[in-house]
């Protein structure tokens, strides 16, 4: 077969930058590249025009890890994106960047999936930003994170994890890397929605989707930027403590509801808190894959479940369990204050089994309940006895 005009155009180009590479001598590596999202381009059974179709709008869309661009509708700015972008060097003026590359990527990947070298090893894995789900923040469960929240965990880091504090890069570095992570949540969520749209073509598209601004901004890239925005609409209402509450009795009434049927914490936290309750649910990041090896174990089509297989070994994690938090430990991955237990009891944990209490429990009731969770640590006659050895060995 003879070589396409496409092929042809990117060996020159490849030709172009050897040379480039050749004049500029020893030292240079070739540029880094965005990795396509093979598990869902592969359940989604995309043939390899449709792959390349999808990379080279976001390509258009985007840029490259060493020069991003974005477009107005995202509301990102590419100032700052700049900075966290491309490989670690010092700009004429001696600022350094390049940051996203020198202090996360080797955890969550250049492309933000989470597949960085060193994510085998932890427990729990780094996050997959792709989905656009995150955890720890202050607006509604289903909603985006605010910009603030991210520079937050930026700041704080995630306690119990292998997510550091960057608490010493400058507050201009952090908001930079905040921008990035936006930027590659956004691209990754974009790069999803396109997958699944070849999903509803008709014989007319002829397996191409339509290349006109109306359906790749309007209907696509605009739907994923908009949540983004909203975010900023979508606190979680806080009403304040009661100044003058009695914190014993507080304790005493979080504890009830803690153990009642509404809440039910202790489904999941089990009797003794010690997260000792249902353990054995996945997130959403591992659920799928453990839900696809299911299919693929079932599937008649051989082929296409030994393609999976290979894309499942090189570009997944082995699926691990989530437990509940021990909450005896005293350690809060989304932050310690009152405040952050507050909103993460109200909107439980976005992408996590833990369900909202919002609607359920009164919003002033949520209140005991953090009093008494920030109570567990020190609780001395709670459920736990002599004849429990296991659970007192863990306390203390
Ligand atoms: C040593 C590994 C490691 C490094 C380095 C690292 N992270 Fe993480 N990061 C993690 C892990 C692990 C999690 C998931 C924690 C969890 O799910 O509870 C995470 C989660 C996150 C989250 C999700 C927070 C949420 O609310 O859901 C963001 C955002 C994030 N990291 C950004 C960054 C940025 C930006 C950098 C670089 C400045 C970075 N991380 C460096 C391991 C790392
Ligand atoms: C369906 C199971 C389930 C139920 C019900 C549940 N949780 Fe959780 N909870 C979890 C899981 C799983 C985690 C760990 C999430 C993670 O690691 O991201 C968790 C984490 C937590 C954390 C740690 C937050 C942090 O920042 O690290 C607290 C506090 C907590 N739960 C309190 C509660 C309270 C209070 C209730 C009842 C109102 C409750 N949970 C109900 C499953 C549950």
């Amino acid at each position: 077969m003879s070589m396409t005009h496409s092929r042809i155009r990117r060996l020159s180009q490849l030709f172009i930058v050897g040379m480039a590479l050749a004049v500029s001598g020893c030292g240079a590596t070739p540029p880094a590249s965005f990795r396509a999202n093979l598990v869902e381009a592969t359940k989604q059974r995309l043939t390899p025009d449709q792959e390349k179709q999808v990379a080279t709008i976001l390509e258009a869309m985007f840029g490259t890890p060493d020069r991003p661009c974005v477009l107005p509708e995202t509301g990102l700015d590419v100032a700052k994106l700049r900075l966290a972008a491309g490989p670690v060097r010092s700009d004429i003026v001696g600022r350094k960047n390049g940051l996203y590359r020198e202090h996360c990527a080797h955890c969550h990947g250049i492309t933000g999936d989470g597949l960085g070298p060193t994510a085998a090893f932890l427990n729990p894995y780094p996050r997959d930003y792709r989905p656009g789900v995150f955890k720890f923040k202050s607006t509604e469960r289903a909603d985006k994170p605010t910009h603030d929240d991210l520079v937050r965990i930026l700041h704080n880091g995630i306690p119990g994890t292998s997510m550091p504090s960057f608490a010493l890069l400058s507050e201009t570095q952090v908001d930079a890397l905040a921008e990035y992570v936006k930027y590659l949540a956004m691209r990754g969520e974009t790069e999803l929605a396109l997958m699944r749209a070849f999903f509803e073509l008709d014989d007319a598209d002829q397996g191409k989707l339509p290349e006109t601004r109306e359906f790749l901004v309007g209907e696509t890239l605009a739907v994923v930027a908009d949540r983004w925005k909203a975010a900023a609409d979508a606190a979680i209402p806080v009403p304040q403590m009661p100044a003058d509450i009695d914190l014993a009795a507080s304790i005493a009434k979080g504890r009830e509801l803690f153990y009642g049927d509404k809440a039910n914490c202790v489904k999941c936290h089990g009797p003794t808190a010690l997260g000792d309750g249902q353990a054995n649910d996945y997130d959403d990041w591992n659920k799928p894959i453990v839900e696809w090896k299911k299919e693929l174990a079932g599937t008649e089509d051989r082929a296409w479940a030994s393609r999976a297989t290979g894309v499942l070994a090189g570009d997944a994690l082995t699926p691990r369990t989530i437990p509940p938090r021990n909450l005896r430990h005293g350690i809060y991955r989304g932050g310690r204050r009152p405040l952050d237990l507050y909103y993460r009891i109200h909107a439980g944990i976005n992408g996590a089994p833990m369900p909202a209490a919002k609607g359920t429990i009164a919003p002033e009731d949520i209140w005991h309940i953090v009093n008494y969770v920030r109570s567990l640590p020190y609780e001395l006659d709670g459920e736990l006895g002599v004849d429990r050895p296991m659970v007192a060995r863990d306390r203390f």
